[in-house]
């Protein structure tokens, strides 16, 4: 089984030691509950640097105190089997970094006993709640707002902050994200762009299931009838991206054609919308470089989903 790092001082030590035998890092941040799609990422990771370091956490700061972090599902031993199963065949390549919080700063340099960092902002996050005195947030402030962070306020920060820290502390030369959650990825690109990190971004390919519903820890929670319901998603995408190759390229009239097929198994919408890859603004008509993203609800669960159209 790969290497299991807990203490943000040891994963330091261990970057630095690599480094220092002239090796490259790479990075797989997720918050555990592997499947596939993670999988995809850290074979990509293994391809692109000499050893991969794959972090396991459930991030507090990306949930609002309403959304339900304790439910988040686990599976530690799981994810180790799934990694080990990967790691025969490149021996020591891979470790994990399972911090147990990484907001509690006790006993770090300077650090102070839990004080209360306040509510002070408008968005709070279980990371507030908690009170544990942190109160330093990256933001990425106009691509945080659109898309999934219209519905989650806290959300895009969380994310952007603790990568800032895993950055930090694993100082890797490439980090790889899914562009499953294509709006993260872009965050992510943007924000190491404008704070000049010098890690290298790569966004990797949605895995899907056989019949095309993307892979997500989500998937679990949908019922056998409500799985087949979610499947409107990619078959709405693939059609709305066929009908754009065949010259149909008024977004009004493709994001109407994705909405009837989702209304059409009862699904309630969050949003449809055609953006810029890069932007995220909305465009009018269907132009090379725009990605076509969705999300909806089945029941409890919220799922989303994209298509980049690169030529038209
Ligand atoms: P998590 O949801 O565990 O996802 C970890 C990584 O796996 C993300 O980059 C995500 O985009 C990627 N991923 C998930 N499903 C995928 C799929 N079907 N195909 C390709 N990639 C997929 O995203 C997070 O965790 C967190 O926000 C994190 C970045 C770790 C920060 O806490």
């Amino acid at each position: 089984e790969p290497e299991v790092i807990r203490d943000k001082e040891a994963m330091r030590r261990w970057s630095r030691g690599v480094r220092s035998q002239g090796k490259t890092i790479g990075l797989v941040p997720t918050m555990g509950f592997l499947h596939d799609g993670h999988l995809s990422l850290v074979h990509q990771s293994l391809s692109l640097a000499d050893v991969t370091v794959v972090s396991i956490y459930v991030n507090p700061g990306q949930f609002s105190p309403s959304e339900d972090l304790s439910t988040y599902p686990s599976d530690f031993s799981g994810d180790l089997a799934k990694l080990a199963a990967i790691s025969s065949s490149v021996s020591d390549a891979i470790v994990v970094f399972n911090p147990r919080n990484l907001y509690d700063y006790d006993g770090d340099h300077g650090g102070r006993k839990k004080t209360n960092g306040g509510v002070g902002g408008r968005v709070v996050s279980c990371v507030e709640e908690g009170g544990l005195g942190h109160e330093t947030w990256v933001r990425v402030e106009r691509l945080e707002k659109v898309l999934c962070g219209k519905s989650r306020p806290v959300f895009f920060r969380g994310v952007a902050t603790i990568v800032t820290k895993l950055f930090n502390i694993v100082e890797p030369d490439v980090a790889m994200f899914g562009k499953k959650d294509y709006q993260q990825w872009r965050i992510i690109q943007r924000m190491v762009r404008d704070l000049d990190f010098g890690i290298e971004i790569v966004g990797s390919d949605i895995a899907r299931e056989k019949d095309g519903l993307a892979m997500s820890s989500r998937n679990v929670h949908l019922s056998g009838e409500e799985r087949q319901r979610a499947l409107s998603i990619n078959r709405s995408l693939s059609m709305a991206k066929a009908s754009a190759a065949q010259g149909k390229t008024s977004c009004t009239e493709l994001k109407d054609m994705i909405i009837q097929e989702l209304v059409g198994v009862s699904a309630r919408i969050d949003y449809v919308e055609i953006v810029d890859q890069e932007t995220l603004e909305g465009v009018e008509e269907i132009k090379s470089g725009v990605v076509i993203c969705v999300a909806a609800w089945f029941g409890t669960v919220r799922l989303i989903d994209n298509i980049e159209i690169n030529v038209a």
